[in-house]
């Protein structure tokens, strides 16, 4: 097992290594301040259009463009209202137009600086703009940092679901600050963490051994900090480069995300229930059902579970606002929207279940039926 050094490393760079698509994760605190230089030493005299939130912009849009202007890239400044709303026809027509009017050609730069919201998009007006501009993610939470900003798939919503237009587009540069995550609220931070909690459940027992040790580092600042989100990259980046398509093994980064989907769906993807907090809830339902089956020892399912449960994450579906009222306490209301999961082959559900803490498996042709039973069990509160 790792142990955390005692003081904040320098930098830490992860290589995501896809042939000539391959580019750097550069992590570190403060590391935003080095972004104009990188920049200008990878793209000499270009233009580049920041793409960020108001909320984003706030705190951290001066900075960024100060590090730019200091190595004397030039840059404008393209602003969206925070949140899934931006993940939209019309908030991708508005960035497009932006970006066109910057004069941002081939040979330049969009830079996403935001949470996922803003990299999935700026991404993906990066992928269409004179059919493929490059892009640097500057990702500014916890779960952009660890999930949304590797392994290159951007996009936006249509009304009939989420991320259903979108395309591959990989970034020549990530730059994770982990000094900016700061800003970011407790709970948003918490539950990007259910992502981090999650590279530990699906492949690295020693992880997530050393997350049960070292959580309130992280989550105050500390080395942790850096450790834990750069051992997340490189867990994500090693699966990506193998299976940058998901044509097979980069499915186990759903783990929790089936469950997770349907819970999310269920409460309008609203503040009621962030996508890291439904993954959190999917992950302990995964687990669970993995008991079941006799796939993992209770025990570790349970262990699984108390880890979420420690850093306030939900753990239990009675733990979502509103449980109750809405259908979510209806087992065939949440097979329904499972079944519309896009990960869904006709009518056959892929799971990714767990034989132990750090070993996930892909499980294609799941039964609906034992879903269902295990579902209502648990609705009823029978495990
Ligand atoms: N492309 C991928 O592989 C991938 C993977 C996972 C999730 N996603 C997408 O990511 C999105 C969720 O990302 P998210 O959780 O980062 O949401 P988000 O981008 O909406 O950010 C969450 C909130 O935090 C605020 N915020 C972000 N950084 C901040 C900071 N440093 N200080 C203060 N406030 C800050 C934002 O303004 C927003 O209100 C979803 O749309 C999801 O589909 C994509
Ligand atoms: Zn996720």
């Amino acid at each position: 097992m790792m142990t955390a050094p005692l003081k904040h490393s320098d930098v830490t760079v992860v290589d995501v290594a896809l042939g000539e698509r391959t580019y750097d994760i550069v992590i570190g605190r403060d590391v935003l301040q080095s972004l104009g230089a990188r920049v200008a030493s990878l793209r000499p005299g270009v233009r580049t259009a920041i793409v960020t939130d108001r909320t984003v912009a706030k705190y951290w849009l001066e900075k960024t463009e100060a590090s730019l202007n200091e190595a004397g890239i030039a840059s404008s400044r393209i602003v969206v209202d925070e949140g899934e709303g931006s993940k939209t026809y019309a908030c991708l027509e508005k960035v497009s137009e932006a970006l066109i009017s910057a004069k941002i050609e081939r040979n330049d730069l969009v830079i996403a600086l935001g949470g996922g919201v803003v990299g999935d998009l700026a991404g993906f007006a990066a992928a269409i703009l004179r059919r493929g501009v490059d892009f640097v993610q500057v990702p500014t939470s916890l779960l952009a940092q660890v999930d949304s900003s590797v392994g290159g798939k951007t996009g936006i919503n249509s009304p009939q679901g989420k991320n259903l237009l979108g395309a591959f587009h990989q970034p020549v540069l990530v730059i994770a600050d982990t000094a900016v995550l700061d800003t970011l609220s407790p709970r948003q931070f918490r539950a990007g963490y259910a992502e981090v909690a999650k590279y530990g459940a699906l492949g690295d027992e020693a992880f997530f051994s050393w997350l049960e040790a070292n959580h309130a580092d992280l989550f105050k600042g500390g080395a942790a900090r850096e450790h834990a989100i750069a051992t997340s990259c490189r867990a994500k980046a090693a699966i990506v480069s193998r299976d940058e398509r998901e044509t097979g093994e980069r499915a186990l980064l759903n783990l929790g995300h089936t469950f997770g989907h349907a819970l999310e769906a269920a409460t309008g993807f609203s503040d009621r229930l962030f996508h890291g907090e439904g993954v959190a809830v999917g992950m302990v339902l995964a687990a669970e059902f993995s008991a079941s089956l006799g796939m993992i020892a209770p025990s570790d399912a349970a262990r699984l579970k108390r880890h979420l449960a420690d850093v306030g994450l939900p753990t239990h579906l009675q733990d979502i606002a509103g449980f109750a009222q809405e259908g979510l306490a209806d087992a065939d209301a949440l097979m329904n929207l499972m079944a519309q999961d896009k990960k869904v082959r006709r009518g056959r559900l892929t799971f990714i279940l767990l034989e132990a803490i750090g070993r996930a498996v892909i499980a294609k042709d799941v039964e609906p039926a034992r879903v269902r039973d295990f579902l209502k069990a648990k609705l009823a509160g029978k495990n």
